[in-house]
């Protein structure tokens, strides 16, 4: 499972890890040595490792599922998924704009031929689902995704998920917002995830407070994240 999105700062990052994490939760290792592999695995293929730095900041051992940072390495994400005992791999992707400052816009593949366009077509290979995140209001987030299905996903017949992310419930009460996206979904007949995740700044916080939405201290914004977060994971599951 993949999340992609050409624009930075749509959410993959974020959606990544706590999936990881609230996935990890229900399906902890099966043996009970410390050393045991996860069956859920965050993996990051950004050369740049933004996921590298959320998982400096979270120590692994406190996690009910593993990081896997391939800084664009290749055959590692491959391996991955043939050991029998990973159930679920998430993996973080970079957004693409600047992948191949080479590749023309009307490029077949606007994937580029750098290294990191590489890491990024071995991953979409192996993608069973992808999900694209948008953010309400944010329309600098829509064409970016309307690019990423039209010339990355569905050229290769990649399954994938619009992901409505960062919603501003508090100031959207009439869900004018929210309604607005999946009628830009409906209309361009992308399949979108009904389950929106909502704006906390718990979420915005998170990357430097290097939290997890399980960890989260107990409140009702937290129990709220979270809730997204689990819902979004079961639709997972129940498209996979
Ligand atoms: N639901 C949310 N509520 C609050 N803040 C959010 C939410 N989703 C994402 N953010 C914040 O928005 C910023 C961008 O999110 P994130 O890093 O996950 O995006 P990204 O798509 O991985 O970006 P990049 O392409 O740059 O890696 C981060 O500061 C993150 O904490
Ligand atoms: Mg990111």
């Amino acid at each position: 499972m993949t999340l992609i999105q050409q624009k930075g700062g749509a959410g993959k990052s974020t959606i990544a890890v706590n999936l990881a994490a609230v996935s990890g939760e229900s399906n902890p290792p099966v043996s009970s040595d410390p050393d045991a592999p996860c069956p859920v695995v965050a993996a990051g293929i950004d050369p740049q490792g933004s996921l590298e730095g959320w998982a400096r900041k979270v120590p692994e051992e406190s996690l009910p599922f593993d990081y896997l940072v391939t800084k664009g390495r290749l055959g590692e994400i491959p391996k991955l998924l043939e050991d029998p005992d990973v159930l679920r791999v998430y993996v973080d992707t970079p957004g693409f704009v600047d992948l191949d400052p080479e590749a023309e816009i009307d490029d077949p593949d606007p994937l580029g031929s750098g290294p990191a366009g590489e890491a990024m077509r071995e991953v979409l290979e192996l993608t069973d689902l992808a999900l694209v995140p948008i953010v309400p209001v944010e329309t600098l987030t829509h064409s970016p995704a309307e690019f990423t299905i039209e010339r990355v996903l569905r050229p290769r017949n990649i399954p994938f998920r619009v992901v409505i992310n960062n919603w501003d419930s508090g100031a959207d009460r009439t869900k004018a917002d929210l309604e607005e996206m999946r009628t830009w979904c409906e209309d361009r007949g992308y399949p979108y995830m009904r389950q929106a995740v909502r704006r906390y700044k718990l979420h915005a916080k998170a990357p430097d407070s290097g939290l997890t939405v399980i960890q989260y201290p107990e409140s009702g914004t937290a129990l709220r994240g979270r809730e997204d977060f689990y819902k979004l994971a079961l639709a997972v599951e129940g498209v996979l």
